[in-house]
């Protein structure tokens, strides 16, 4: 009877011990939060699958349950293999593993050699080797704007990462999300006390990259599949120091259906900052791919537009007098998807540019100050002005009355000797002609203002 009782006490004492156990109680919390997540995997599948057109395929990778996942994905075609290690009935199209079923496929044993899948989703064995293995076979299957997409990456704890499924005793009870951090590809947040935007992201990851070579990479650019390997070869046959530049292609929905280069052409690095300072921007960010020696440039995390342009010109500053630019004569490697330009001449946009024109301004004029000699600075203060002129002309004039900072963005300009008084008058001349009825009547003078500025060679 002691004994019993004994035995019982333990068993309770061990309950408690779990029950008020720390570890146990973050496990739950974090647990309910993924649940409480509110985009799923199935709507992430059904919104790539529906950027394509209604012809897609869709292969995955590890099904278990179809009414769960399978069942609910909409595409024209879909396949699914599991070996059925989860559920006995497995109802699939494939009852193998994906190692038997990528080396059938490659034999063309089952379906045909050819195939390529608009989106792959790899949710089998997540063992780190095992993904690596399904990543590499379904890069050989995947349409060359196709999505491969992984499941389980990002652990919301170490108990969710152990190598075997079968303990649930732990704080991250019956949820696994196995080794899959792959170590080819890592997902990272930026931290919360940065600024929202492009600009601390990319800063937070060159602080953390550790490769020999970066790129930085938007949601609306597309890289192509053999674009890696191709920068990898490319850079690795030139000098260290040399910059690098690999050509982007636009496109509206399909790659190849827009034959336009987004690059510019330029003769050498002074040429290329000058274009830059001019805003004819001779290369998108994308092009770039450094040697991990330029990962200390930083991102203008103050600036809201322009930082591409801002990054661009600190570069070429930045790069040693005996580097090179080369531009590379393959084929185009990466895709800038176009978008509508309709909001370009949106009161907000305008305002936005407008604002951050004033932070731009003072940035790049402060960057030529310490970077150049009197005399080269007034050279490149010409090219700078030209900016100032462009976006004038196009954007700030004709929205001028609404325009509230013009005021601040003319006082940068003051102060930083790029305009003197008279151009403030002349300024507000021209605007009140643009304000005017006579906004379009010739022989007022407008055309000869603006013709001086951008003759301007000199400055104060
Ligand atoms: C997490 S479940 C899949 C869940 C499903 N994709 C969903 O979204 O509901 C993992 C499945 O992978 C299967 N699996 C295990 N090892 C595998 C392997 N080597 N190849 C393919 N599937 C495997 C298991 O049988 C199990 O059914």
């Amino acid at each position: 009877m002691k004994k019993r009782i004994k035995n019982t006490l333990k068993f309770y004492r061990l309950g408690e011990k779990i029950h008020n156990d720390l570890f146990h109680k973050k496990g739950e919390e974090l647990i309910q939060e993924e649940f409480a997540k509110k985009i799923s995997r199935t709507e992430v599948i059904n919104y790539l699958l529906s950027l394509k057109d209604f012809n897609t395929k869709y292969l995955e990778i590890g099904v278990r349950f179809p009414e769960q996942n399978f069942d609910k994905i909409k595409s024209k075609v879909k396949f699914g293999v599991d070996p059925g290690y989860e559920n006995k009935d497995n109802p699939v199209d494939f009852q193998l593993t994906s190692n038997q079923f990528f080396e059938k496929l490659k034999k063309s044993e089952i379906l045909e050699q050819s195939i390529k899948f608009d989106v792959i989703f790899i949710d089998g064995l997540h063992l780190a080797e095992q993904v690596e293995r399904d990543i590499n076979n379904s890069l050989e299957f995947i349409k060359h704007d196709g999505f491969i997409i992984l499941h389980d990456c990002n652990p919301p704890s170490i108990f969710h990462t152990i190598e075997f499924h079968e303990y649930k005793l732990s704080p991250a009870k019956g949820f696994w999300n196995g080794t899959n951090k792959n170590p080819c590809f890592q997902y990272h947040h930026r931290p919360e006390d940065r600024p929202k935007g492009a600009n601390a992201c990319r800063n937070y990851g060159l602080k953390i990259i550790k490769g020999d070579f970066f790129l930085f990479l938007d949601d609306d650019d597309l890289l192509a599949d053999f674009s890696l390997s191709n920068r990898i070869k490319t850079i690795s046959l030139n000098s260290k120091e040399d910059i690098y530049i690999f050509k982007m292609m636009r496109f509206t929905n399909k790659v190849g259906d827009l034959n336009l280069i987004v690059n510019k052409e330029f003769k050498s690095k002074e040429e290329a900052l000058i274009m830059f300072l001019k805003h004819q921007i001779p290369w998108p960010i994308s092009s770039l791919f450094l040697n991990s020696d330029f990962k200390n440039l930083r991102f203008n995390e103050n600036l809201i537009r322009f930082q591409d342009v801002a990054y661009g010109i600190q570069l070429l500053l930045n790069i040693k007098k005996t580097s090179e630019l080369k531009i590379s004569i393959n084929e185009p490697d990466v895709f800038y998807r176009n978008t509508d330009n309709q909001k370009l001449f949106k009161e907000d946009f305008i305002k936005k540019i407008l604002e951050a024109s004033i932070a731009y301004f003072s940035y790049v004029d402060d960057m030529l100050k310490s970077n150049f000699s009197e005399f080269d600075y007034l050279k490149y203060k010409k090219y700078h002005f030209y900016f100032f002129l462009k976006f004038y002309e196009t954007y700030f004039l004709p929205m001028n009355r609404k325009l509230y900072n013009l005021k601040k963005l003319k006082r940068v300009l003051i102060q930083r000797r790029y305009i003197n008084k008279f151009d403030i008058l002349k300024m507000l001349y021209v605007e009140m002609i643009y304000n005017s009825k006579f906004k379009n009547r010739k022989g007022l003078g407008l055309y000869r203002i603006f013709t001086k500025w951008k003759k301007r060679k000199y400055f104060l």
